[in-house]
């Protein structure tokens, strides 16, 4: 069975604390600096984020990856933030969610599609293959939407539960430790839970991680 651990604070300080090489891929969706959970000066963004990337990197067994979701906004600012920690850069996917685009009164086209990192502590491991799925470098997997029956939003950011439970199963192994330190409302501990893994979960926000826990009591009562 899973065992997920949800921790409320700050996750640079709380990953400090957590064991050195225990983690087997940490899968996260950081605040992008756009407004929703964060709006600073660059400067103290490009801290946080080589700080966050910096502490995840401690956590990692060797060949394990970083993989993250991003805003197309600052992502060749991340480009260059990442040649300066110990990473190997091993590729930047798309999502493609279809269903929701960004709204804008500008004439130019509108916002669909998001980056994914990959980054990996050395050489990366190869990916587990999932059969009948292809390894194209496009993800298309819908945004939850509150009218969705399965998969419905119930958080602001949440992210797609089948994309994030696709990555795991790619990018580990069963039993396996998943790090998230922005969890927000719990996806990737859901995706744990249904892909076999274990997971440490991370929020400083208290609501989030309330309904993180209420989302995994829902599962385990459906089960
Ligand atoms: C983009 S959301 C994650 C959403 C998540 N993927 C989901 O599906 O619900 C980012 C989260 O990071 C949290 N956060 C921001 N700064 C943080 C920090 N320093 N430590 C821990 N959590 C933080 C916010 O509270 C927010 O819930």
């Amino acid at each position: 069975m899973s065992k997920i651990d949800l921790i409320c604070g700050d996750c640079l300080e709380i990953m400090g604390t957590l064991r050195r090489e225990s983690v087997d891929l940490a899968l996260t969706d950081p605040p992008y600096n756009v407004g929703t959970f964060l709006n600073v000066e660059m400067d103290d963004y490009e801290d946080l984020m080589l700080e966050f990337m910096e502490k995840v990197y401690n956590l990692l067994k060797p060949h394990r990856k970083l993989i993250f979701t991003f805003s197309q906004k600052y992502m060749f600012w991340l480009y260059d933030l990442i040649k300066k920690t110990n990473y190997v850069f091993v590729q930047t996917l798309c999502h493609f969610p279809r269903n929701i685009a960004s709204c804008t009164s500008n004439p130019l086209y509108r916002t669909h599609w998001q980056p994914i990192f990959i980054l990996s502590k050395f050489k990366p491991e190869k990916l587990v293959r999932i059969k009948s799925i292809s390894t194209i470098d496009v993800l298309e997997y819908p945004t939850p939407q509150s009218n969705f029956r399965k998969d419905k939003r119930l958080f602001v950011t949440q992210k797609p539960l089948e994309l994030f439970e696709r990555l795991i199963l790619e990018n580990s192994k069963e039993k396996g430790l998943v790090l998230d330190p922005f969890i927000g409302s719990g996806t990737t501990a859901i995706a744990c839970l249904k892909t076999n893994r274990h997971c440490i979960g991370i929020d400083n926000n208290p609501d989030a991680i309330k309904l993180a826990e209420e989302r995994i009591e829902r599962l385990n009562s459906a089960e």
